[in-house]
């Protein structure tokens, strides 16, 4: 591990990843280099097909690459086993889907404990934390709510809660805004800021809305497999105060 990487969350060199083979071989990656910084958002953007599902689920240890170098948080995920991988996942990563994924026939706060029970917690000190949380997030009066009795927007910060219930240092997020309205998709994108800033995690979100661009510390374009450039956008002093306020107390709703 040379010394740069321990100033990364993420340090990905000519990473590549095929589907299929002979006629059918997909491409999805074709060398991506691209760093990922603690106490930050990186947008991942890019038109659909170029591989940005693809490159989280490489960086969150969900998908193996064909080739090429991935550190996450110091650790060299191609030297981990099957086994080691789905710990470290664990231990450190969280994820966000696009459609929040949660078990319909459980309440808000039974959803966030999911990744503590897993972890041999007791469901009753689950539950605290997840309340804990939930309350964090605006979200207090939705606890024993079922996903089916909440907005797409609450459903989102059930899912965003459950994602960072085990406190992990690196967050991703595919797509999290895109079933959401512009307004819901704003206080979604300042929550997901606000845990980076205020936690010093990693925070990666991939997105094709350019809607939500100004949410970046930094913007990966991505283009046919590739990192094309990333563009380092500074962030006004008031507004990284705002997304942290949002994240401390945001309104419910
Ligand atoms: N499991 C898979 N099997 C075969 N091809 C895939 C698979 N996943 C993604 N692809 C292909 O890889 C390319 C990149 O896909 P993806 O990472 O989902 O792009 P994006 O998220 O930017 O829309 C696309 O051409 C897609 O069809
Ligand atoms: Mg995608």
């Amino acid at each position: 591990m040379n010394s740069t990487a321990e100033h990364v969350a993420i340090r990905c060199r000519g990473v590549t990843k095929e589907f299929g083979a002979g006629g059918a071989l997909v491409q999805a990656l074709r060398g991506v280099d691209l760093d990922v910084y603690p106490g930050e958002l990186t947008l991942l953007a890019g038109p659909s097909g170029c591989g940005k599902t693809t490159l989280l689920s490489v960086v969150a240890g969900i998908m193996r690459p064909t080739a090429g170098e991935v550190a996450v948080l110091g650790a060299n995920l191609h030297t981990l086993s099957a086994h080691e991988l789905v710990r470290f996942r664990g231990v450190h990563i969280g994820f966000v889907f696009q459609q929040f994924n949660l078990l319909p026939a459980l309440t808000a706060a039974e959803n966030v404990t999911v990744p503590l029970i897993v972890a041999g917690w007791s469901r009753r000190r689950a539950l605290a934390k997840a309340a804990e949380l939930l309350e964090k997030m605006g979200m207090a009066d939705r606890c024993n709510h079922l996903p089916g009795m909440l907005s797409g927007g609450q459903q989102q910060r059930v899912a965003i809660a459950r994602a960072l219930i085990h406190e992990p240092q690196l967050l991703v997020c595919d797509e999290p805004t895109s079933a959401l309205d512009a307004r819901t998709g704003h206080t979604i994108m300042e929550l997901l800021r606000g845990v980076a800033l205020e936690s010093g995690r990693a925070v990666v979100v991939v997105t094709h809305d350019s809607r939500v661009f100004s949410f970046g510390d930094r913007i990966a374009r991505m283009e046919d497999g590739r990192v094309m450039e990333v563009q380092r956008q500074r962030v006004a002093a008031a507004e990284r105060l705002q997304a942290i306020e949002t994240f401390e107390q945001v309104a419910s709703g």
